[in-house]
């Protein structure tokens, strides 16, 4: 529950990490099925933490895509029928524009031209932002996203799910420089465009070649360099966007902006390379999905009255649309 599109009355996250873990990666259907089961218990859980009743809520936000289409469905089931019955405007999010909302949540200043990093478990895209509800996109991965390529290198390494949390925990016990894991810098007129197959791909030859000759290797060296190589593509062709593009503010979201070394990574780059420009990542609790961010984004919408009809549907593969 959001007041105003900026405090936070309650903020509940059920984490379905457990139930997916011994498949190492999130299987659709139970995650809807959980989504299900839970939705209502929670739906109340925000309520009573915000000390509010149905009846002071004031419109119904949702994300209707990208995702999990089961999951979404049940979302926007559950938000069309609470809109229905309560006669509330149900206003319609696209999840990862609300990844940027996450950042103005959490205090981000309103500077312009910003150029913003969307890394998550599904996306990893480069953005610039003229002004709010303005802009346009620099790049994106070819192959996987960054946070997947953190959750199969986990997988590969049986080290549990997600990965990312665990690989970036781990990674502090070791040595960055120990493998000289490939970057993928790709030519020119890709400048802003990412691809981390090669890398993952080069993380499983080195564990199969380590294991081949019965060497012990060393899990956190691996852990280590394995985020150096990929955190250093994330903050290069990001600040070489931002100073291409005279951005005043560099902006993470999504999942993977909760890494410990890409934030460190990013700081020491722009004090270095561009020391006018700020940087902002949203706390820890906004950087992974969340109902907040949801509502934050919803709030411009709402202001301007664009609703969404009762025929809502869940739209999988809905891009940034910025
Ligand atoms: O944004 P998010 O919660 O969900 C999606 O929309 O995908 O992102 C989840 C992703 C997972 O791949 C997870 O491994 C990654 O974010 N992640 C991290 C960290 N915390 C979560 N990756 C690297 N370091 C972290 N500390
Ligand atoms: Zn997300």
């Amino acid at each position: 529950m959001v007041e105003n599109g900026n405090r936070i009355l309650s903020n509940i996250v059920s984490s379905q990490a457990e139930l997916h873990a011994r498949f190492g990666g999130v299987v659709p259907e139970i995650a809807s099925r959980q989504h299900l089961l839970l939705i209502n218990t929670l739906i109340d859980e925000a309520l009573t933490t915000a000390k509010l009743k149905l009846n002071d809520l004031q419109a119904i936000a949702v994300s209707h895509g990208p995702g999990l289409v089961g999951a979404l469905l049940i979302g926007v089931a559950t938000a069309k029928a609470l809109a229905y019955a309560r006669r509330l405007p149900l206003v319609a999010v696209n999840h990862l524009q609300a990844h940027l909302y996450a950042n103005y949540l959490g205090g981000a200043p309103q500077l312009y031209p910003a150029v913003i990093l969307i890394v998550s478990g599904g996306h990893t895209e480069l953005l610039l932002i003229n002004s709010l509800g303005d802009a346009s996109s620099l790049g994106s991965t070819r192959d996987d996203a960054a946070g997947e390529v953190f959750d199969k290198v986990a997988r590969v390494m049986d080290l549990g799910y997600p990965g990312g949390p665990i690989i970036d925990q781990l990674a502090s016990g070791g040595n960055r420089t120990a493998i000289d894991f490939p970057r993928a810098w790709l030519d020119d007129h890709c400048r802003y465009e990412f691809s981390f197959s090669g890398l993952k791909t080069a993380v499983i030859n080195h564990l199969y070649h380590a294991g081949r000759r019965t060497e012990t290797f060393n899990v956190a060296d691996i852990a280590a360099s394995f985020q150096e190589a990929l955190a250093e593509v994330l903050v290069e062709k990001t600040v070489r966007a931002a100073r291409d593009h005279q951005a005043k503010m560099v902006l993470l979201a999504g999942g993977v902006a909760a890494n410990s070394r890409l934030r460190e990574l990013f700081e020491e780059t722009l004090a270095n390379s561009l020391p006018g420009t700020a940087l902002h990542f949203p706390p820890l609790a906004l950087c992974t999905d969340n109902a907040a961010m949801i509502a934050a984004a919803a709030y411009p919408l709402y202001l301007k009255g664009n609703f969404a009809a009762l025929n809502l549907n869940a739209h999988p593969g809905l891009g940034i649309g910025l």
